[in-house]
């Protein structure tokens, strides 16, 4: 079976019969980790690093699958002339040098991502890799760097067509793929000159927008390109809204296969500008559609509520689907209910995920987005759910009966947040200790077992709570939190008639 590029024989996907994503065997499924950019800028340090590593661990979120732990700009102090022009990592910021904090992260069993720019200079002002792409891949090797986030300022105009973005940021890839070292490479030049076009073939991911903002929909002028032509943004800016970059990513969904996905930017879940329902439509979305999720908040002070929506494992395997395809925005329809600076939409996605009945039939995960800023009833038709299937209501899967399973019903609750959290002793907390079979029994372990192997046994971890059947063409009900969403996995039930048409 030949399945979104990829041949299938049983269960094993037989990549290098058909490679159309970057053949480094990295981000299979989308990557998971944390970085901290959106929480701190340049205020980075050896400790900040460590400690976060150890909290990623004693929290379980390693075990749910959070694995690199990235350093982004603001890390360097220049190049060393008398060493082949090497970058030197600061000494007051990383005082043991950078290897060493591989080590200290390689040793939980993590892994170690770091920023540099594919220009002269990083964001931030300090030297960038333009011209040194071979020097620096062989520092980032040698320093045990398991992967690379490469961003696009200062780019000295290199930059305008998709030749020459391609390029520029092919170079890096090459070299890093030289080094013979495993680096997950993570472009990050804004969706400038449609990297989804080109991405795949040398890197894992590619930026879609400007930088995220810890907002819903709050429309910024520095954030432009917020309509039907959002996916030809000739400045992607920054500050950009969850709505804005939701609606970038609707037009480009098809582009995200194993191995190569589009990056929605690190998540805001934690940073406390949303509410609860927003930062739980955020993560929804951001796993819905198979973006990275590398949290981006500070882990030291993570309130429970967000340690519970970041550590939803119904909602993770979404994004960890074996079949790898992101879920399409079936409609949006415009509200006046809205903010004076925001913008108010309900739309519905879909997608499909690999069957866990053992039938052919695909299951689907479905999410109803409420933007506006009052609680509002919202229906999906199976007509509408399945309507790549065939349009206005002709699909095969609108005849079945499906079990609707609500993947936020079984959310952990803040008193079992916070008694993780205080078991860490990493931040002076209590020092219990963090023990996994304790206070961590019956949580989704999957550097134990793969979400796909969870997902073919049946995990009910992952398969979320029955919340309904919805019987043929009929309709899924949800009421919704203001700019929140309801997310539903939904399996075909057996079929009486099919049965008997057999026979
Ligand atoms: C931006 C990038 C951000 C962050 C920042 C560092 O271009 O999109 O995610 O890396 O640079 O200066």
């Amino acid at each position: 079976m030949v399945f979104g590029g990829t041949l299938f024989i049983g269960t094993v996907a037989l990549w290098a019969s058909k490679a159309v994503a970057v053949d480094n065997g990295l981000a299979v499924t989308p990557q998971m980790g944390w970085d901290n950019w959106n929480a701190f800028g340049c205020d980075v340090s050896e400790t900040l690093l460590t400690q976060t590593a150890q909290l990623i661990v004693d929290y379980g979120l390693k075990d749910l699958g959070y694995h690199y732990v990235i350093l982004d700009d603001c890390w360097s102090t220049g190049r060393n002339a008398s060493n082949n022009n090497s970058l030197i990592a600061d000494s007051t910021k990383f005082p043991r040098g950078m290897a060493a904090v591989a080590d200290d992260i390689h040793a939980l069993g993590l892994g170690f991502g770091m920023y540099s720019d594919a220009g002269k200079y990083t964001c931030g002002g300090y030297a960038g890799s333009l011209g040194y792409e071979t020097v620096d891949a062989n520092t980032f090797a040698s320093w045990g760097v398991d992967y690379l986030k490469y961003d696009n300022c200062y780019n000295m105009g290199q930059a305008g067509n998709q030749m020459i973005s391609s390029g520029r940021y092919e170079v890096m890839g090459n070299a890093l793929n030289a080094t013979g070292r495993p680096i997950l490479y993570s472009l990050c030049n804004w969706g400038e000159d449609y990297p989804w076009n080109w991405g795949s073939t040398i890197a894992n991911s590619w930026r879609i927008s400007g930088d995220i903002f810890d907002s819903w929909d709050m429309a910024d002028a520095r954030c432009p390109c917020d309509g039907d032509d959002a996916w030809n943004c000739g400045l992607p800016g920054f500050h950009c809204s969850v709505t804005n970059i939701m609606n970038k990513a609707s037009f480009i969904v098809s582009k995200a296969q194993p191995g190569a996905w589009n990056d929605l930017d690190m998540l805001e879940v934690g940073n406390g500008a949303m509410t609860d329902a927003e930062y739980v439509a955020h993560f929804s979305m951001w796993a819905a559609v198979k973006s990275p999720l590398i949290m981006g908040n500070d882990i030291r002070t993570i309130p429970p509520a967000d340690l519970a929506i970041l550590s939803n494992p119904a909602v993770i395997a979404v994004s960890q689907d074996p079949s790898g395809s992101s879920a399409a925005r079936r409609w949006i329809y415009a509200t006046n209910d809205t903010d004076i600076n925001g913008r108010a939409t309900i739309q519905m996605w879909s997608g499909n995920l690999k069957s866990t009945t053992g039938g052919d039939q695909s299951d689907m995960v479905v999410l109803l987005i409420n933007g506006n800023k009052n609680t509002i009833v919202l229906n999906a038709t199976l007509a509408d759910i399945f309507v790549d299937n065939g349009p206005l209501g002709t699909a095969p899967q609108v005849k079945l009966s499906w079990e609707v399973r609500d993947l936020w019903a079984n959310r952990m609750s803040d008193d079992e947040a916070k008694a993780i959290i205080d078991a860490s002793s990493a931040v002076g907390n209590a020092t219990t200790g963090y023990n996994a079979t304790t206070i961590g029994a019956g949580r989704y372990n999957a550097t134990k077992t793969s979400y796909a192997d969870g997902l073919a046994a049946n995990s009910s971890l992952l398969l979320g709570k029955v919340s309904t059947t919805v019987q043929p063409s009929g309709t899924i009900t949800a009421t919704v939190d203001p700019h929140g969403a309801a997310m539903f996995r939904l399996r075909a039930m057996p079929t009486g008639s099919l049965k008997r048409d057999e026979l």
